[in-house]
């Protein structure tokens, strides 16, 4: 029997309707199976929990979590409690932080019935592979002199290390799905940086003849997004390319309430996160119209993570049929609820064992 321990963090607003509707996913999942076991622990740090304690986790918290197999985050975030500043660094910010989850990736993929705003809904199937630790979002830099003199110097960091590792774990995904990467680059204005991270594509490439490859810059990139979505399979950016592309990709997708996130860790010494794109939704709390369908599609990438790829696959192709019969929320045109989307999810998980 496999167990996998799980620490599920439901956050604060719709997070607390998504975590558990997924939960409840994954546990079916288990009971039809038998191979197989998630053991959850829930942990209420919230806003909530910050107006209680004065911060968002306990002082021990990293510590208390750190040798789960998987963090499964809802959404932080009640700005009638806690600045978001607060509560966003004080939880999430710190795990993918501290537990160096270097790499954020982002299916993105416009499901069967659902309308989306691009031409071609079919053709849009891809993932953005972020670099999480680096780039353009470091710390080094500064600011000199005030008023009309004033000067501010924000520097990029882009390390070998680092470059190499977020290209080769796009590799690695895409020799699972269609062979094919995509860098996102803008060598043709960035004077030291890109010409760096497109030395290093080629380098890495080397290393994987039966993939691909393809170079595009970032502002091209995006447009293709919207017009020729079919070029792409895997997207490899950095962490300002990849965090504006992955929002671009959840936008085409039709709603941010369907869009999967994971954060992962690549050395093995801290678990890591997998959490949806959307937020805390403080509009639609406590209708049960929140779309879990991020949610249970984030639970796909942790199994893929556990290493149960079959199984993730078997989610998503539930899920599709899912939107395929019209079960949708609101958000994505439909009628139904939060718990009528998740069991008619586990309803056809049961019918595909
Ligand atoms: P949001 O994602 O919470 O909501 C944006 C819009 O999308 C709202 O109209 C909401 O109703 C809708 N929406 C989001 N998820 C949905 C779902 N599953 N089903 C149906 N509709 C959904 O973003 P917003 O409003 O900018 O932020 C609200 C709070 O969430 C803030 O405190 C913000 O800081 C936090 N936030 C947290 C994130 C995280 O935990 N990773 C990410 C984004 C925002
Ligand atoms: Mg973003």
């Amino acid at each position: 029997m496999k167990n996998f321990k799980i620490a599920n963090i439901p956050g604060d607003g719709i997070g607390k309707e998504v975590v558990p509707a997924a939960a409840n996913v994954l546990k079916a999942i288990a009971a039809i199976h038998g191979g197989l076991r998630f053991e959850f622990t829930e942990f209420p740090w919230s806003c909530e929990y910050y107006m209680e304690h004065g911060k968002m986790m306990p002082e021990d918290g990293l510590e208390i979590i750190k040798d789960y197999n998987a963090i499964f985050l809802g959404a932080v975030g009640n700005i009638e409690l806690v600045p978001d500043h607060i509560s966003l660094w004080g939880l999430l910010i710190k795990f993918r932080r501290e537990f160096e989850q270097v790499i954020n990736y982002r299916p993105a993929k416009v499901l069967p019935g659902v309308k989306s705003k691009i031409v071609n809904p079919k053709d849009f199937d891809l993932i953005v592979v972020r670099e999480n630790s680096e780039g353009e979002y470091s710390e080094v830099g500064g600011r000199i002199f005030r008023g009309e003199d004033e000067i501010a110097i924000q520097n990029s960091i882009f390390s070998r290390r680092g470059t190499e590792r977020v290209m080769r774990f796009a590799f690695e995904l895409a020799a699972k799905r269609k062979k094919h990467v995509t860098s996102a680059t803008k060598s043709n204005g960035i004077f030291h940086s890109m010409p760096f991270w497109d030395e290093v594509f080629k380098d890495v490439s080397r290393d994987y003849s039966t993939i691909e490859t393809d170079s595009q810059h970032i502002d091209a990139l995006a447009a293709f997004f919207v017009t020729n979505p079919e070029r792409f399979d895997v997207i490899v950016a950095s962490n300002l390319f990849g965090d504006v592309l992955s929002d671009l990709g959840a936008a085409i997708m039709g709603s941010v309430g369907v869009a999967p996130a994971a954060n992962i860790n690549v050395n093995g010494k801290y678990p890591s996160m997998f959490e949806p794109v959307h937020g805390s939704a403080p509009d639609i709390i406590g209708k049960n119209i929140a779309n879990p369908i991020g949610q249970i599609w984030t639970a796909k990438l942790m199994l893929d993570h556990f290493g149960e790829e079959e199984l993730g696959s078997l989610l998503l192709d539930v899920i599709e049929n899912t939107t395929n019969k019209g079960i949708l929320t609101p958000d994505i045109g439909g009628k139904h609820t939060t718990s009528e989307v998740t069991e008619e999810i586990i309803e056809g998980l049961k019918a595909r064992f």
